[in-house]
């Protein structure tokens, strides 16, 4: 019997992310420098390992209510007022979610219908596209590009709203580019989303990853927007806990209402244990995430100008999150070959540009989630690999 024509085609034939094709094939090679996954290389802070130990110890350990236990949710509640400024009841407006992917396909699912246009940058987060196809969305495309900082303009966006445009999905700081939206260009995709009634799915991951003068601002905090948000975050890059799985969103109880159900009947909920270390996370001490986020400041650079002194790359120094989205178009050579190369004869691992949709192409991630030192024999090998090309 043909197994695979009797599943669900929109899941058999659904993208797989080009980013975890790269992480497999390093995973067991021997001396490469690992700039491919976004992930924090800074362990989950103490005070927040202790709560989940505790919640073990102290038995913890049973179902909890699907949106997350109340006193988390609350503590989300407080944290949005005072860092996010948004407002929304911890009863049935804030839910928690298994990671901040877990938010984002329920917040999708809950509003989609298949057929629906939604827009994407491009460069995108391929796992964008592959909730998209799972949910029979079609994802429609707004380039964003290096001279604009990477930023999705208001322009371009209008450009492709049509009567079926159901939602806008909008990540800043920006996977992969590390491009941070400007607040004219944020209040201008939010005119848009008013004038036509479209929801915005705002990925708001690396909100506390600002490493330049930009200013992270949450789009449901802007005048009308709160209504037609789904906001998203999560503890992964945040608390360096991508491993634990805690992500949470925010919106108007009407569409939370079929979100939860999303989730509930997916997962369930979020393990009781990780919520009690979630709720430490949030309401504890915040110095590691100031010192992450100095760490990170001079990796960026370090990074940046390390690649731009080959002169046959160039890239800016990122805004936000963790990644160099390095231009290499000089060098006439597809991403992808480039990114391979680069593996083998210099042992340094990043992600192909190709990866995150046709707009990427001619450029290639990096993620600088790695140690001072590493970046500067990393940079060393990249500048005698170019050299010789
Ligand atoms: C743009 C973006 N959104 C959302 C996420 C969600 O992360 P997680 O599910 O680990 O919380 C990530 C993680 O890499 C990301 O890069």
């Amino acid at each position: 019997m043909d197994l695979k024509s009797r599943m669900n085609l929109n899941v058999v034939n659904a993208p797989m992310s080009g980013i975890r094709k790269i992480a497999d094939s390093v995973a067991t090679m021997p001396d490469v420098i690992r700039f491919d996954l976004g992930e924090p290389d800074f362990d989950t802070p103490k005070h927040i390992k202790d709560a989940a130990i505790k919640a073990i110890n102290d038995g913890f350990s049973h179902y909890t209510v699907g949106p997350g236990i109340m006193e988390l949710r609350k503590a989300i509640a407080a944290k949005l007022k005072r860092d996010n400024g948004i407002e929304y009841d911890p009863e049935t407006e804030i839910t928690v979610t298994a990671g901040g992917v877990g938010a984002i396909y329920s917040g999708l699912q809950a509003i989609i219908n298949p057929g629906d246009e939604v827009i994407v940058s491009d460069p995108v987060w391929p796992v964008y596209l592959g909730i998209l196809a799972i949910l029979e969305a079609k994802p429609v495309l707004v380039t964003i590009k290096e001279s604009d900082k990477f930023n999705m303009l208001p322009a371009e966006v209008e450009k492709k709203i049509t009567s079926k445009t159901k939602c806008i999905c909008l990540n800043s700081p920006n996977n992969p580019t590390g491009g941070v939206m400007s607040e004219v260009n944020m209040r201008g995709i939010a005119e848009i989303a008013k004038k036509h009634g479209i929801f915005v799915l705002s990925d708001e991951s690396y909100e506390k990853l600002i490493l330049g003068n930009s200013k992270h601002i949450s789009i449901a905090s802007l005048p009308g927007m709160r209504d037609l948000t789904i906001s998203q975050f999560t503890l992964s890059k945040t608390y360096a806990m991508t491993g634990w799985r805690l992500g949470y969103c925010a919106a108007n109880k009407e569409i939370m209402a079929p979100l939860r159900k999303v989730s509930l009947y997916s997962i369930t909920h979020v393990s009781s244990i990780v919520q009690k270390a979630a709720v430490a996370a949030i309401t504890g001490p915040q110095q590691c995430v100031d010192e992450m986020v100095g760490e990170f400041k001079k990796r960026g650079k370090l990074l940046a100008d390390g690649l731009n002194a080959t002169g046959k790359i160039s890239c800016l120094v990122p805004e936000g999150a963790f990644y160099v989205f390095a231009n290499i178009k000089k060098l006439n050579m597809k991403s992808e070959d480039f990114v391979l190369r680069m593996i083998k004869e210099a042992g340094v691992s990043a992600v192909n540009g190709s990866s995150f949709g046709e707009s990427g192409e001619g450029y290639v991630r990096f993620c600088f989630a790695n140690s001072e030192e590493n970046i500067k024999k990393a940079v060393e090998r990249v500048q005698k690999f170019v050299k010789n090309l």
